[in-house]
């Protein structure tokens, strides 16, 4: 079994799946076997009379995962909601055994599997079962990902208070500049940050022009603006 690591954010749009495959490319150029995972995924278009799940189809991209895209995304959705009443209104059962069985076949294939949540921690999979009881149940350690904004304080430090309530092992944070020019709170977020909590910052991302024109950046990118050692110290558990 390799190491898994949950990325997680304080919010929907903040850049998971940017930070997820930043890591997937970079860990895959250093020669792991990179594996990945989006458990649920909504608000997916349809595409040739399918549902096109775009943040597992860009994760595999970035990975060279070669699993299915109906393993590394079980369950696709329609609506842009919450998977578990995106899943209700489709009549679709998330299962969570299902979950379990295919994640434990991609992460006994991979050095490091990355697995994307859906907004935060506390968004649901099931009416009463949330991202936070999976990485819970899988024992992940976490990645969380806060645009770096105003507000960014709050949802930062109340998502690494649940973590800590709900027992589960905080990696380290990344501010991600998604705005514009640079505000006056992305530019002190990190100070504050640092004096509020012990988890460290593993990268202050900036902002990309043309972000759709730079989806393949190169591992390198990454690898500069990175707390690389965070990693490394992850990889060498095992
Ligand atoms: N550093 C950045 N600079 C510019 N745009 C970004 C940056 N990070 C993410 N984005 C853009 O913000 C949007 C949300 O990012 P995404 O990774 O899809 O977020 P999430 O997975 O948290 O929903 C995307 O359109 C993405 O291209
Ligand atoms: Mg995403």
């Amino acid at each position: 079994m390799g190491t898994v690591i949950f990325i997680t954010g304080v919010d929907t749009g903040v850049g998971k799946t940017f930070v997820a495959c930043g890591l997937a490319s970079l860990l895959r150029d250093l020669g792991y076997r990179v594996g990945v995972m989006k458990p649920a995924e909504a608000g997916c278009a349809e595409r040739d009379g399918e549902l096109f799940p775009e943040d597992a189809v860009r994760l595999k991209e970035a990975s060279g995962c070669q699993e299915p895209i109906e393993n590394i995304c079980p369950y696709r959705l329609s609506e842009p909601l919450a998977p578990s009443i995106a899943a209700e209104r489709a009549g679709v059962k998330i299962d969570i055994d299902h979950l379990l069985a295919v994640y434990n076949e991609i992460s006994a294939q991979h050095d490091m599997t990355l697995v994307e949540g859906a907004g935060g921690l506390m968004v649901p999979l099931l009416p009463s079962y949330t991202y936070a009881d999976l990485a819970k149940v899988l024992k992940l350690p976490l990645i969380v990902v806060a645009a770096n904004r105003l507000g960014a304080i709050n949802h930062l430090v109340l998502t690494l208070e649940h973590a800590s309530c709900k027992g589960l092992r905080v990696l380290g944070y990344v501010l991600n500049h998604i705005e514009s020019p640079l505000s006056l709170a992305a530019e002190t977020n990190r100070e504050v940050l640092a004096n509020l909590t012990a988890a460290p910052c593993l990268a202050e991302l900036p902002f990309l022009e043309n972000m759709e024109a730079k989806k393949e950046l190169p591992p390198d990118w990454f690898k500069e603006r990175l707390e690389f050692s965070f990693i490394e110290s992850v990889l060498n558990r095992r």
